[in-house]
């Protein structure tokens, strides 16, 4: 699966086909049976600690963080063969993102970020432009737009997303070629979305990536869990410095519904947000004896959707993952799909580059009399909205940099290890299980436990021959469970991380490595990449205090400072460890 558009990620695992290698292929099978390939050309991922110069950045006046990162690539790649595509200025680190380009056409597949430190100094890179293609096709389409929507819907299925563009690009192929795209955005009946690279001269859809990942409020407080927990009445959640016109305005007019900037949260079934009940004030009740499709019931989920939904919000806005940084506010808030009927038993995240909205479907599941509804599960939600985090913040608002079988679990890892940091409340980590209400028991094959006797998860699970990216994604959520354990023993428990990103206690470490480290990251990282990439933020933010507390939990679970893409254990800590 390659470039640019909505993507689509279950709870659970879909159909999918066996990718050529897990780490530059890619599979997907249609709903009408047709089976497609994407090519992600192998990366690299170079991490300098404390930072390397860049040829401007020895010059008596400060160059800006772009001009000096264009420098630093211009340099490694070559000044014509980069083209900007974004980049910000975050409090401890400056991102630029870039594409490879022939003839001025930018190469869906081949990009390239780099960070610098506030000394200007680079401290990341990540590539993956291709070297010395066979051949490089005209810039001239042979055919147009609109026939290759045409073409794409035939092969296909489904139809061009309303209201947005096909674009023409370049596309670099595993047989060495790059060949010229017209990139359709396609949407199926059930909501699910992927982007069809369409080749511009001869008309054959030459790859297709998925766009949908799965999966005073009265609401379950976010650090609850589901309607056994308890509904509490919650009054002015909103955090003044995330949303600072709260949440239910938009371009300063009160909707007096679950519609607002950062959030719109939508009953599936009609469409409709969900009005105050009075005032400001959206109250409700829930009676769990009965269907959660009672009027009241689903007025509750909805008003539980959009609570939740905004205080993820609101944190992530605190620790980094602003409006510069490709967040979903303004022209493109989450759309949450209460009650969606697209499907039972799952929940869904589409997401979509930066100025279009992600769209959550929260599903009900039929495993119970009454039938259950992931609305009212606080887990279940925060899984799905982290998949709009990750994919964000991967390769700089583009939504297309975890595709690949590897990257793809690195996904469902951190969707898990998000909503398992939102449920501790103390020092004492509880083991923790996703999914454990609409499943009736926790739904991944082990909890996320400090117990070895519970988890033992290493490297090696890579060896087993799952193509269910939610399986390896048990590995990394479990790594991030232990990293986030050893930090709050290290350095305390602060409970008032959700508004506090300065602590310095371990919760609010660990939330700052893992937002710092998916904008280092290359696109389609491995878990050996990531792991750097979760170094390298310590090193940018706390000029690497804990690199070798960090370095000890990932050698423990064999990712070890020598493992290696073959995927067996290595238990080696650095030298200087
Ligand atoms: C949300 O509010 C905006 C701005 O008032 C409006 O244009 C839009 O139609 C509303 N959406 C829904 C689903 O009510
Ligand atoms: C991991 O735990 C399982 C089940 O408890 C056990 O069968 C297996 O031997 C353990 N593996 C390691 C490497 O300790
Ligand atoms: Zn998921």
């Amino acid at each position: 699966m390659l470039a640019t558009l909505p993507v689509f990620a279950a709870l659970l695992a879909r159909a999918s086909g066996s990718p050529k290698s897990r780490t530059t292929h890619s599979n997907i099978i249609l709903d009408n049976g047709a089976e497609f390939e994407a090519y992600h050309p192998p990366n690299t991922f170079e991490v300098f600690e404390t930072g390397i110069d860049t040829p401007l950045s020895t010059r008596a006046t400060k160059p800006h963080f772009k001009d000096n990162a264009l420098s630093f690539l211009h340099s490694r790649l070559g000044s014509n063969a980069v083209q900007y595509r974004s980049g910000y200025e975050g409090d401890v680190a400056a991102h630029v993102y870039v594409h490879q380009q022939f003839n001025g056409i930018r190469v869906a597949n081949a990009v390239a970020n780099v960070a610098q430190n506030k000394a200007g100094k680079v401290t990341s890179f990540g590539s993956s432009f291709v070297q010395s293609p066979r051949n490089v096709a005209s810039p001239t389409p042979k055919i147009s737009s609109s026939q290759a929507v045409n073409k794409a819907t035939a092969a296909l299925g489904g139809a061009l997303i309303p209201g947005r563009d096909v674009q023409l690009e370049y596309l670099a192929t595993d047989d060495g070629d790059v060949v010229l795209v017209h990139v359709v955005p396609i949407e199926f009946t059930d909501g699910k979305n992927v982007l069809a690279y369409v080749n511009a001269a001869s008309g054959v859809v030459v790859s297709v990536i998925t766009q949908t990942f799965d999966a005073t409020f009265r609401a379950i407080p976010p650090t609850l869990n589901n309607p056994n927990d308890g509904f509490a009445l919650i009054e002015n959640p909103e955090d003044p410095l995330a949303s600072p016109n709260g949440w239910t305005t938009i371009n300063g007019v009160d909707t007096h519904a679950t519609n607002g900037t950062n959030i719109r949260a939508i009953v599936y079934t009609t469409k409709a947000t969900i009005p105050e009940s009075s005032d400001d004030v959206w109250d409700s009740t829930w009676d769990p004896t009965v269907q959660p499709t009672v009027a009241a019931n689903t007025r509750a989920a909805g008003i539980n959707s959009f609570h939740l939904a905004n205080v993820i919000h609101d944190i992530t806005y605190r620790y980094g993952f602003t409006e510069e940084a490709f967040n979903f506010q303004g022209n493109d808030p989450i759309i949450v799909n209460v009650q969606s009927t697209i499907g039972t038993n799952n929940a869904f995240f589409s997401t979509a580059p930066d100025g279009t909205s992600g769209q959550i479907h929260m599903l009900l599941w039929t495993l119970t009399t009454p039938r259950r509804d992931g609305d009212v599960e606080n887990d279940v939600l925060a899984h799905e909205w982290t998949h709009g985090l990750s994919t964000r913040l991967t390769g700089g608002g583009v939504s297309t940099c975890l595709n690949t079988l590897e990257s793809q679990g690195l996904g469902e890892g951190w969707s898990d290890s998000f909503a398992d940091w939102l449920a501790q409340t103390s020092e004492d980590l509880k083991d923790f299980e996703l999914g454990a209400y609409v499943f009736t028991k926790g739904i991944r094959t082990k909890p996320y436990s400090v117990d070895p006797t519970i988890n033992n998860y290493t490297y090696s699970l890579f060896q087993q021959s799952s193509t269910d990216p939610h399986f390896f994604g048990e590995l990394w959520a479990e790594v991030l469970h232990l990293q986030l354990d050893a930090l709050i023993k290290e350095h305390g428990f602060a409970d008032d991380a959700h508004t506090n990103p300065d602590s310095t206690a371990g919760n609010v470490v660990w939330l700052h490595l893992f937002i710092d480290a998916l904008a280092l990251q290359p696109c389609n990282p491995t878990f050996l990449q990531a792991r750097l990439a979760w170094i390298q933020a310590d090193a940018n933010r706390y000029n690497g205090a804990n690199k070798c507390l960090l370095w000890g939990i990932f050698a423990g679970r064999g990712i070890g400072v020598n493992a290696d893409s073959s995927h067996v254990d290595n238990f080696d800590l650095p030298a200087d460890c």
